[in-house]
């Protein structure tokens, strides 16, 4: 078998982390070779470590300056934090390119999100008329999600055509390059997006519901066999798929 792949998790202690570090340590295949959490030195647990990969489950405050100190010390990065702002695309992809290292920014890391997503936009064309509807635990900082963000945007893309404005815009959710985005928050919720399709004769409803943030194993293991084959910035996990 080959060597497992040594792996450092920053934002080891939240929710995130929580959920995914058991079951990554109980994986042959993986070797967790740091955490790395608030007030911790995260360049001094690379040199110390010297990881393979980093997963950023953090905030997006610091997750651009963590990808780009574990670029410099020769990790593949996999940020699954939401929020990295697009202004430093083009710094942290030349790094990334100059170091030889796959940078996954992965806003979503279940495939199974992903590849609704790529569903819904071969439906656009025959039922695009699109609205969707996503609730979440209520401790959620964003909203609506950006899950939820994005798939509106490719949809919108991909063709989706905005309804008739009548009445009271406030209700009609937000209004995100045409589609429009309902976001509920209830304590107890997991994720759910529900996109609902439709023309004037069919419509069709596409749902997907996390369980647990043990759904976002996948993404992480896809991401650790895959990204070394790619180097620079890379958008999203459709892209190892
Ligand atoms: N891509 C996906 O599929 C996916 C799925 C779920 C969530 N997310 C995203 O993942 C991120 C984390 O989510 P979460 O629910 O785990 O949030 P969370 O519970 O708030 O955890 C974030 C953790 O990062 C820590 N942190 C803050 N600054 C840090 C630093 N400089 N160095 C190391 N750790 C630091 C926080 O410490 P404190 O506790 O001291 O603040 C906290 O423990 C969010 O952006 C969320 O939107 C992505």
């Amino acid at each position: 078998m080959s060597e497992p792949r040594r792996l450092l998790v920053a934002g080891a202690n939240g929710k995130m982390g929580r959920a995914l570090l058991p079951l990554l340590e109980a994986r042959v295949d993986v070797e967790i070779v740091g955490r790395v959490g608030r007030g911790d030195d995260l360049r001094a647990a690379l040199q110390a470590s010297r990881p393979t990969f980093v997963l950023d489950v953090t905030t997006p405050d610091v997750v651009a300056e963590h990808a780009r100190v574990a670029l410099e010390e020769g990790a593949h990065v996999i940020v699954a934090t939401t929020g990295l702002p697009e202004a430093q695309r083009p710094a942290l992809d030349r790094l990334a390119r100059e170091r030889q290292r796959g940078l996954l920014v992965a806003p979503n890391l279940s495939p199974v999100v992903v590849l609704l997503q790529a569903a819904a936009r071969r439906l656009v064309p025959y039922v695009p008329r699109v609205e969707i509807l996503e609730s979440h635990h209520e401790a959620k900082r964003d909203a609506p999600s950006g899950t939820s963000r994005a798939t509106a945007r490719q949809l919108a893309e991909a063709g989706a055509r905005p309804g008739p404005d009548r009445g009271d815009p406030t209700p009609r959710g937000l209004d995100v390059d045409g589609v429009r985005v309902h976001s509920m928050r209830l304590p107890g919720l997991h994720a759910r997006q529900e996109v609902r399709m439709a023309s004037e004769h069919e419509g069709v409803m596409l749902v997907h519901e996390a369980y647990g943030r043990e759904a976002y194993l996948a993404g992480v293991l896809l991401a650790l066999d895959r990204l070394p084959d790619h180097v620079g910035w890379v958008d999203g996990l459709e892209a190892l798929l």
